[in-house]
């Protein structure tokens, strides 16, 4: 079947993108606003971009309902600053509770019950039962689309700081048997790790 994505609605056509890239990997953000107001939410559209300087991004769209930037996205302008942290199994509760739109005076934290503990250079807090972390400074956003509902950014950041859990490292490898991330499917849906299998390169 073809299916032009112009003669689609944004719904529509976010329904076909979140049921084929999957499962995707989640970045819980922790944010703080100019008023110093902790804020927290989860991103799957989600990806490492380089490792030198190691980079990462995410893209929080423009909100369904009337189109406004995201809280997280408001404050990444304002301080430059953020958190991404891994979800697990062990906090995948916690981090739904998050994904709720509340008012920018809302701290997430509070709502969910997760702890907000300094980082070492930026001015957003650390999930503390989060298994890693890594303190972010922004080096771009770019808008795209039209500032409208369907549109959004794509925010680029360099992560200056890890934070894992010692007894997930390895010789310098996460063990992602003990990491049990969590990965996001289409609406409501989670996944597991399943089985695994290797293959070889050439
Ligand atoms: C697992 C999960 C993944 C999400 N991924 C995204 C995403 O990639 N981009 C986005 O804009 N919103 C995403 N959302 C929705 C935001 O988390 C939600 O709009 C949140 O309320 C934004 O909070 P904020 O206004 O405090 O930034 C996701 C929600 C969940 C539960």
């Amino acid at each position: 079947m073809l299916i032009d994505p112009k003669k689609q609605t944004f719904k529509e056509n976010y329904k076909l993108m979140i049921g084929s890239i999957l499962p995707r990997p989640i970045a819980f953000i922790s944010t703080i606003s100019q008023d110093g107001i902790h804020n927290l939410a989860p991103f799957s559209f989600f990806t490492g971009i380089t490792s030198d300087p190691p980079t990462i991004c995410f893209s929080p769209t423009r909100r369904g309902t009337d189109g406004e930037a995201k809280d997280t996205l408001k404050n990444i302008k304002a301080t430059g600053e953020f958190v991404i942290n891994i979800v697990n199994e062990a906090i995948v509760k916690e981090m739904n509770e998050t994904a709720t739109e509340f008012p920018p005076e809302v701290d997430e934290f509070l709502q969910s019950g997760l702890t907000a503990v300094p980082a070492e250079i930026v001015s957003a807090p650390l999930v503390k039962e989060s298994p890693i972390s890594f303190e972010c400074k922004r080096l771009q956003v770019l808008e795209i689309g039209k500032a409208q509902a369907g549109g959004g950014f794509l925010v680029i950041g360099e992560i200056v700081m890890f934070h894992i859990k010692d007894s997930l490292l390895e010789n310098g490898r996460i063990n992602t048997e003990l990491l049990n991330p969590v990965g996001r499917l289409a609406g409501a849906e989670y996944t597991k790790l399943g089985e695994r299998f290797t293959l070889k390169r050439k």
